[in-house]
């Protein structure tokens, strides 16, 4: 607490009590780093300054606004959370971390950070800073991510967790990790904890947090076809339940390895495609790699002249012309191809 009270980071969302705005924030900052995740909490809060105003949306425009930040099913979550707390309560947040649980999408972390940063309930709110901090200061070699390891570090922090300002030590954790106990190559030296810490008498702050797995990267192979015929592009809504759920996309081949140039027009979803319609290669990306969390992607892009529409073409996708591209919600992938 000392610490933070001379380091701690000025960011937006500390500003306010509002819950609304605090629960935004947080479900911004899952999964994305801050830098990366304030100018669009800026936006957000700009455009939807209160939970009503974020459940009179059109999904699309959540999701237009979200764009570059991944994980769409968090907007999504988001959304119908905002409709559920105006149709259901009224547009007022719940104040207790036990009732804030019982909203969609809101689980043990994101309750108790608007319970404490909001309503001042003393309830800690520990997030990978938290456990990689704790992990290390206290040698606790549980896994963080099983539920017993979980349980563990939870009674841990409810003994240190000052009754008096539950949302500034919640607070200290993150910026602490963030700025001092960071996960490679930590700051021990400037650290005001180091003489009380099990991993820096073991030199051992690279074993901490201890995790029972290790989330297996999935590699996928996209070529997209970017069609033009006159002035119109052909798109697509993705709605399996995959990556980028909502978003629209060219149409995709996707293939479970790498395909040589040449090669593609050979596979079955692009005669699929085309059928006996001509079509005219006029450029192939460079294979562009795009790493999410837990997928590598490698992504070409072809660009094709028709002169006359497919069946395929005509009934499975969306015809529209090129300078509305922008008007939809492309992955970050896709933007980047258009961007070059
Ligand atoms: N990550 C998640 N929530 C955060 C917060 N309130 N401040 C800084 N980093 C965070």
């Amino acid at each position: 607490m000392e610490w933070y009270r001379a380091h701690h980071r000025y960011l937006p969302w500390k500003q306010t009590g509002d819950p609304y705005k605090i629960w935004l924030s947080e479900i911004i900052l899952q999964q994305t780093r801050v830098e990366q995740g304030e100018p669009y909490y800026l936006r957000f809060t700009e455009r939807f300054p209160t939970v009503q105003d974020l459940a009179a949306a059109p999904l699309d425009e959540v999701l237009r606004l979200w764009q570059g930040l991944g994980y769409y099913s968090r907007a999504r979550h988001l959304h119908s959370t905002a409709q559920q707390i105006v149709a259901e309560y009224g547009g007022r947040f719940p104040r207790s971390r036990e009732a804030l649980l019982k909203l969609k999408g809101i689980g043990a972390y994101t309750a108790a950070a608007i319970a404490s940063f909001a309503f001042n309930e003393a309830v800690p709110a520990i997030d990978g800073n938290g456990y990689r901090i704790l992990s290390r200061v206290f040698g606790m070699d549980e896994p963080v991510d099983t539920g017993a390891g979980k349980k563990l570090f939870a009674e841990l922090a409810e003994e240190l967790i000052p009754p008096a300002h539950p949302g500034d030590f919640n607070q200290a954790l993150m910026d602490f990790g963030s700025l001092v106990c960071t996960p490679a190559k930590p700051l021990c030296a400037d650290c005001p904890l180091s003489a009380g810490c099990y991993a820096f008498a073991h030199k051992s702050t690279g074993k901490f947090p201890v995790k029972s797995k290790r989330t297996a990267i999935r590699t996928r192979y996209f070529y997209y076809l970017f069609i033009r015929h006159k002035n119109s592009v052909f798109i697509r809504k993705r709605t399996e339940k995959d990556i980028w759920q909502g978003l629209y996309e060219f149409p995709l081949i996707e293939t479970t390895g790498r395909v040589p140039t040449g090669k593609l027009v050979t596979n079955e979803k692009w005669a699929a495609l085309f059928g006996d319609a001509p079509w005219k290669i006029c450029r192939i990306s460079g294979e562009i790699k795009h790493q999410l969390t837990h997928q590598t992607l490698y992504a070409t892009f072809y660009t094709i002249d028709i002169s006359k529409i497919s069946p395929a073409l005509q009934t499975g996708y969306l015809n529209i012309s090129s300078s509305m591209l922008d008007s939809y919600s492309l992955p970050r992938l896709v933007t980047i191809f258009l961007e070059k």
